[in-house]
């Protein structure tokens, strides 16, 4: 995708799409596939993929555990458009491109998006494999000027000073909460802020304190840019973070302490016992805990029309 897309472009990315679905198949919701959810497509009735690369302008992803294809189809009476692969900042993407889809998924004309990633668990009380329902975001890169919506505004797609207060309707999340008490997911369910850093490093254990301090209940290197591209387009959103992993806030045992402990003769050594976050922990949590994200977001579309 070109580094700061024309509208020609995202016409023109829509218009092949269009050519490539029945015409009678109006998408109204977008999903986002996050790492490891993948295979939300395969629910899909009647699907037709297509290829990132086949698409005029799009990005190929490069991540492992990341596809780059569009499915859409049916998923009880709605159609939706599954992003199998999303782009991220931490990649080299532009914040044009890593929402360039968005953009085309919104002159398609979805109402709703629903975004999916893989995140790590900054508050206390949730552990692997629950689900953060995301209420609202911090994005740090964003407030500093790394953020799509920064140069000419594109009044075709909204207004020039979107608000974000309401990013995350309260309708669409009450009606997510109502879907998982249906499905007996109460109790690992959560709602909370979403921390959007730019990665591709894990945070310091002193960072994690800091978006702690702010009131961040999960941190991940996806999903903000994408929101508020489609907030400023006055798509819907609601967003669910899977917690594969617990982040490293507690402060190491001071080195200097230890010394002075050793030259006291003494020989006791606080050892801690941390898991330091890997790529490795996230993919195989997040396919360990898949399914229940899964099909949260498959009843909550399939649901829709009792919104
Ligand atoms: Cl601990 N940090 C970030 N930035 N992204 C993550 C994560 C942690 N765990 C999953 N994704």
């Amino acid at each position: 995708a070109p580094v700061v897309p024309t509208l020609k472009e995202y016409q023109a990315a829509a218009d092949y799409l269009r050519s490539r679905i029945p015409a009678d198949a109006k998408p109204t919701v977008g999903i986002v596939c996050g790492s490891g959810l993948g295979q939300l497509f395969t629910l899909l009735q009647e699907p037709v993929s297509v290829d990132y690369e086949e698409i005029p302008s799009f990005v190929k992803s490069t991540v492992a555990g990341h596809a780059g294809k569009l499915v859409f189809g049916r998923l009880g009476k709605q159609y939706v458009i599954c992003m199998v692969g999303r782009f991220h900042p931490y990649e080299g993407y532009t914040p044009q491109q890593v929402t360039f889809p968005h953009r085309v998924m919104a002159l398609l004309g979805i109402k709703l998006l629903i975004v999916t990633n893989a995140a790590g668990g900054l508050n206390e009380s949730y552990n692997v494999g629950d689900i953060m329902c995301i209420a609202d975001h911090v994005a740090i890169p964003m407030i500093a000027g790394n953020n799509p919506l920064v140069g000419p505004n594109m009044e075709e797609f909204g207004p020039r000073f979107p608000p974000t207060s309401d990013a995350y309707p309260k309708t669409v999340r009450k009606h997510a909460f109502k879907v998982a008490h249906q499905l007996g997911l109460l109790n690992k369910v959560h709602e909370g802020v979403y921390c959007f850093v730019s990665g591709p490093q894990y945070e310091t254990r002193a960072e994690c304190r800091l978006l702690r301090s702010i009131g961040g209940d999960a941190v991940g290197m996806s999903t903000v840019p994408e929101v508020v591209i489609a907030r400023h387009a006055g798509i819907a959103v609601l967003g669910f973070s899977l917690i594969t992993n617990r982040v490293v806030s507690q402060r190491e045992p001071s080195i200097k302490e230890e010394l002075l402990r050793e030259l006291e003769g003494k020989t006791d050594k606080v050892e801690e016992k941390v898991v330091h976050a890997s790529h490795a922990e996230v993919l195989a949590a997040s396919k360990d805990f898949a399914t229940d994200v899964l099909n949260l977001v498959r009843k909550v579309v399939e649901e829709l029309h009792t919104v």
